[in-house]
């Protein structure tokens, strides 16, 4: 390890969106992180972007730990050699496009490369490792850790071995990205969608149903989850709600539950498919809030709003 390795080197495979949050995570917490991409001029791209973020959030009062952006941002290097992107690397985060081909190629090169001990996680959203890793010699070292976008303000990472996965790397990828100031979770096994697109698709179906059957406009029902349901989410999950719903969750089954499955079955069965005229409907009325030349205004709105709730949240836990 060299002193630019910091606390450790992390190698970041596939230096998109996504392996540049990554980067400025684990730069925050003191790490030495090396990126690296098939295209080496993205590379020097994601190098420019990594700093010219770490700067803003400096100068917002949103950057994490206790560097400077300038400190930060020299812990960050770029690499046009994947040999040597991972020698001595600790740990690899792959961010590479959601292909299940690419992430076999790039998880047997990495096999290749890696050092015995290194543990290896696929940012992957919804294809689990044991599609990938099978055939690999070192594949009790590889995982999924999905962060969810943008990973900088939303730190839940949900964490899903495959069959095969050492439970030791599985807890020192916790141990890990808990150390950098993410939330993660652990699935006990492999299930498609993971954990957060399955609630989540959960949700959208029924926003879907109540759109169709022309209960709501499109406005409210998301008004539903931003006034309501996602405040109180913010803080607490549905089943602590229920708990403090009532004198705890027994009692909140006991006065509740007859009321929820009757409700339920009235719901629209999945699978759904959110169908295309229905898109184009909401499509027509969410265009009158945000048009669509102000599509980006509004991206930079959402994303400084999860940074104030960050902040609160951190300053709250
Ligand atoms: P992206 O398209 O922004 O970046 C992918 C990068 O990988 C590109 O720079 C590309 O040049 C590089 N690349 C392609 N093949 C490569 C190879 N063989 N070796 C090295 N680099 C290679 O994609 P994004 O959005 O960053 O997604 C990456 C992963 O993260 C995907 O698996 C995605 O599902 C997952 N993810 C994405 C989220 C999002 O909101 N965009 C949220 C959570 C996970």
């Amino acid at each position: 390890m060299t002193e630019s390795d910091g606390k450790g080197k992390i190698a970041i495979v596939g230096s998109g969106l996504i392996g540049q949050s990554w980067a400025t995570i684990f730069a925050g917490s003191g790490y030495g992180v090396t990126i690296y991409d098939i295209d080496s001029e993205q590379v020097t791209r994601a190098l420019a972007n990594t700093k010219l973020t770490l700067e803003r959030y400096e100068q917002e009062g949103c950057l994490r730990g206790n560097l400077s952006a300038h400190q930060q941002s020299s812990l960050i290097r770029g690499s046009n050699d994947l040999k040597s992107c991972l020698q001595n690397a600790i740990y690899v985060q792959e961010c590479v496009p959601e292909s299940i081909e690419m992430k076999k190629k790039v998880f047997t090169q990495l096999d290749e490369y890696c050092e015995e001990k290194t543990i290896m996680a696929s940012s992957s959203s919804c294809i689990n490792s044991s599609q990938f890793t099978g055939d690999l010699k070192h594949r009790s070292n590889m995982l999924i850790a999905h962060p969810v976008n943008p990973p900088y303000f939303l730190p839940l990472v949900e964490i899903i071995p495959a069959p095969w996965t050492d439970p030791e790397i599985t807890a020192q990828t916790r141990s890990l990205l808990e150390e950098v100031g993410q939330s993660p979770i652990t699935l006990n096994k492999e299930v498609p969608g993971f954990a957060l697109n399955r609630i989540q698709y959960a949700v959208i179906n029924e926003c879907w149903s109540l759109l169709q059957s022309g209960v709501l406009s499109a406005a409210d029902i998301d008004k539903v989850m931003y006034e309501g349901l996602g405040r109180r989410y913010a803080f607490i999950g549905p089943l602590e709600t229920m708990h403090l719903n009532a004198d705890g969750i027994v009692d909140y089954c006991k006065r509740y539950a007859e009321g929820a499955y009757n409700v339920s079955a009235t719901f629209t069965p999945p699978p759904i498919r959110y169908d295309i005229p229905t898109a184009e409907l909401v499509e027509k009325e969410l265009g009158q809030i945000t048009p669509p030349d102000k599509t980006n205004e509004r991206k930079q709105w959402r994303d400084s709003q999860f940074a104030a709730l960050d902040k609160l949240k951190r300053g709250s836990n």
